[in-house]
């Protein structure tokens, strides 16, 4: 791996927290996502599922993870299942885990080979009433044509034992993520850091008709050279109205003088993601009216980021953070403040150039799962990310930072991340 050795109290931690959550007498599977595959014998790389990781930390393809708590033998309690390596593995692929390597990692005692999982299964089965399997329970979850790891599981679960009772081990995790321990927090921490450090590289590098894709590369070089194992997302680097399309990630124009440039980026580190964008102006000076909009942008940013506290639900944080840009589109002179004040509720018009959410939760995920029904809690780590899109002036600006939730307020753990006008251009400029 190249993220330092986590200690395997994280994932102890976690499983205790689950079991405590799970029904009486019930067994839980998590399996590991697949491989996926590109073109001919290539393979997009592999990304771990993030429950089966929260429950045990590791990291390679084909495991299976079974916690029966309440199981009448103890070493049935805890079951981790990996691949058994050969020969041909080991010179294709390299070393895999060894049952100790993977007792290590997790704190799990008893590791078993995969091929024997159904014949152990088997043998404590009967003795359950009902299993918790997981299953993505993501609000966008594509599912067209995606069978995954854990659809098969739940088809061959269910028609293997088809009168146990079935629960959702996502009803638990979404629980349970969202709130972050003092070690998941460090490791988002060295994720944001390592995204600072990018930044800093990209305000030296940019200079007009540079590709979008160079200031791109300056991110990626640093983020893989901290040990970082990939970015957290396609990051946007889009200059002038291409950062009005939210999603833009081609990252090949050209870096026109006068423009302004968006980046959204993230870095993962150890499985835990960073969320952040800036905006910097491509010659090194922000225009009157870029400084103008992103003045407002940055308003509202400080003072929505207030709103991460204790007890705020996240609908009332969105209603607050719409008002905040209402009124600067106002100041702005791109709405009318008498049409605000008659406007049709269900259709705002704030929509028109700020149209996207205003906060996610971070973590295994970068929009990480959760219930946005809930208030926010200790320990729960948000971005916010206010934005006013100009199509029409070619000025599209967002700037997100991601703040832990605390007793007393919040923590921005993106805070040595340059946002101030001044900061960025002396920056830039020396
Ligand atoms: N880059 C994705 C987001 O900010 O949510
Ligand atoms: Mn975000
Ligand atoms: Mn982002």
């Amino acid at each position: 791996m190249r993220y330092e050795k986590i200690a395997n109290d994280l994932f102890i931690g976690n499983r205790t927290r689950f079991v405590a959550e799970m029904k009486q007498n019930t067994i839980a599977i998590l399996t590991s996502n697949d491989v996926k595959h590109n073109n001919a014998d290539d393979v997009m790389g592999f990304a771990q599922n993030n429950d089966l990781f929260y429950l045990s930390g590791i990291d390679q393809e084909e495991t299976i993870l079974i916690l029966y708590p309440e199981a009448f033998k103890k070493e049935n309690r805890e079951i981790l299942f990996i691949r058994e390596t050969n020969e041909h593995i080991k010179i294709w692929d390299g070393e895999k885990l060894t049952k100790d390597q993977a007792t290590e990692v997790s704190g799990v005692t008893r590791v078993e080979w995969l091929q024997d999982f159904e014949k152990v299964l088997q043998l404590m089965a009967f003795e359950a009433d009902g299993f918790y399997l997981g299953h993505n329970e993501h609000i966008k979850r594509v599912t067209k044509d995606q069978e995954t790891q854990q659809d098969r599981m739940i088809s061959w679960c269910k028609e293997k034992y088809p009168l146990h009772e079935y629960h959702r081990a996502a009803k638990i995790t979404r629980k349970l993520r969202p709130v972050k321990s003092n070690e998941e927090i460090a490791l988002i921490q060295r994720a944001a850091d390592i995204g600072v450090d990018s930044f800093k590289r990209v305000l030296k590098a940019c200079k007009p008709n540079m590709r979008e894709f160079e200031l791109e590369a300056e991110l990626t070089y640093n983020m893989v050279r901290s040990g970082g194992s990939h970015h957290a997302f396609l990051p946007i680097v889009a200059s002038g109205k291409n950062a009005c399309a939210l999603h833009y990630n081609t990252n090949d124009s050209i870096c026109k003088d006068g423009d302004m440039i968006l980046m959204d980026f993230g870095v993962c580190y150890a499985n835990y993601n960073s969320d952040t964008t800036r905006c910097i102006p491509v010659n090194g000076k922000f225009s009157k009216r870029q400084k103008e909009v992103y003045a407002s942008v940055l308003h509202c940013l400080k003072e929505g980021s207030k709103l991460l506290q204790v007890g705020t639900f996240p609908e009332d944080y969105e209603k607050e953070m719409a008002r905040l840009v209402g009124t600067e589109l106002i100041r702005l002179g791109l709405l009318d403040a008498a049409e605000v004040a008659n406007q049709n509720p269900e259709k705002p018009l704030y929509k028109k150039y700020f149209m996207h959410g205003t906060a996610h939760y971070l973590g295994l995920d970068v929009h990480d799962v959760g219930l946005y029904s809930r208030p926010f809690e200790e320990g729960m780590v948000l971005t916010c990310e206010p934005g006013i899109y100009i199509p029409e002036e070619g000025i599209g600006c967002r700037l997100e930072d991601d703040y832990l939730i605390t007793s007393t307020g919040n923590i921005n753990l993106t805070k040595a991340m340059p946002i101030e006008i001044d900061d960025i251009e002396q920056l830039m400029n020396n």
